[in-house]
């Protein structure tokens, strides 16, 4: 395996294409627009200045990442000698479906298609292909080149030779990939997102306050961050919408989202991202403060 072209630029995209470069593949980065390839590249050198600086890498291997990484804003162009498609579009159902559709027509038929979903089914996105025993999940977590794990998740018709592979592959871009079925919300949204739910539920009903929430899971459990201000770091919009697919796919009121939850995503309160959430922010302060809504 040689060449990689990542799909979508955005956060998830712009790390999966450097850590693939950093580690000496070729990758396209493919976006719908050159201004959104602009700064997906722009954070891929800010974030190796950043290794560079805590002597993690070396300029050499600054520079060699850089060269390894091309650009496309047409996806045919950029598929057309792909080995690996890593697909890290937005998070829409039918956004997926349509880009896997035109994928399968355009690559190589040896080509393995993965995808970065966090929510949608694997094996609804491989059945808008004809090759679904080549396309599989490759759930990174964010930030890309810092967090550890993927989770790879076999569609139902994903073949053991393609899990092979991809689980190889992870592995050699120094990651700790673990194999996971195919069912709503994989294993790490499964057991996060009722976790964040509940802890919106305890502030919904005057269990607790915002600080006492969030220092009750650092403290007692060891958790770096509580699960409220990984709420906000994540996006509530994010998190209501994986809730939904749980909801939905298991069809149990266990995974019901908080109605606080349904309200501030209403109201365009998604965390960090817009300023406020359960805390508020300040674009360059890392201080956190409790919104004024949750404050006596
Ligand atoms: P983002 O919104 O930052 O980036 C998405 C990018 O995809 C945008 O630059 C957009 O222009 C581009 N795009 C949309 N349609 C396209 C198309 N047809 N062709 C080419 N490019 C297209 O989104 P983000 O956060 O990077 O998420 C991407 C994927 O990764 C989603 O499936 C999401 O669920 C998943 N994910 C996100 C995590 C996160 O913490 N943000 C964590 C793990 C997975």
């Amino acid at each position: 395996m040689k060449n990689i072209t990542v799909i979508g630029a955005g956060t998830m995209g712009n790390g999966i294409a450097h850590v693939f470069a950093q580690n000496g593949f070729k990758v396209t980065l493919v976006d719908l627009s050159t201004e959104a390839i602009q700064k997906g590249l722009s954070t891929i050198e800010k974030n190796l200045d950043r290794l560079l600086t805590k002597e993690k890498i070396t300029e050499a291997t600054k520079d060699t990442t850089l060269t390894n990484i091309s650009t496309s804003t047409d996806l045919i162009t950029g598929i057309k000698e792909a080995d690996l498609i890593v697909e890290a579009a937005t998070e829409h159902e039918a956004v997926k479906l349509e880009l896997f559709k035109k994928i399968d027509a355009a690559a190589p038929s040896s080509a393995i298609l993965a995808t970065n979903t966090s929510s949608i089914s694997i094996t609804k996105i491989a059945a808008a292909t004809h090759r679904p025993a080549q396309v599989i999940g490759m759930h990174f977590m964010n930030p890309v080149p810092i967090m550890q794990l993927i989770e790879v998740i076999r569609g139902y018709n994903t073949s053991n030779e393609t899990t092979a592979t991809i689980m190889t592959l992870s592995r050699q871009i120094g990651k700790s990939p673990v194999e996971v079925n195919d069912y709503p919300g994989f294993v790490a949204n499964r057991i996060l997102m009722p976790m964040i739910n509940e802890a919106i539920i305890s502030l919904h009903e005057g269990v607790a306050g915002v600080t006492e929430i969030d220092t009750v899971m650092k403290l007692g459990m060891a958790h770096p961050m509580g699960p409220l201000q990984l709420a906000d770091f994540i996006g509530l919009d994010v998190c209501l919408s994986i809730l939904q697919v749980l909801h939905h796919g298991f069809g149990q009121p266990k995974y019901a989202p908080c109605p606080l939850l349904i309200n501030m995503v209403t109201a365009g309160r998604l965390g960090a991202k817009t300023g406020e959430g359960f805390y508020t922010y300040v674009p360059g302060s890392k201080e956190l403060n409790v919104s004024p809504r949750f404050t006596k």
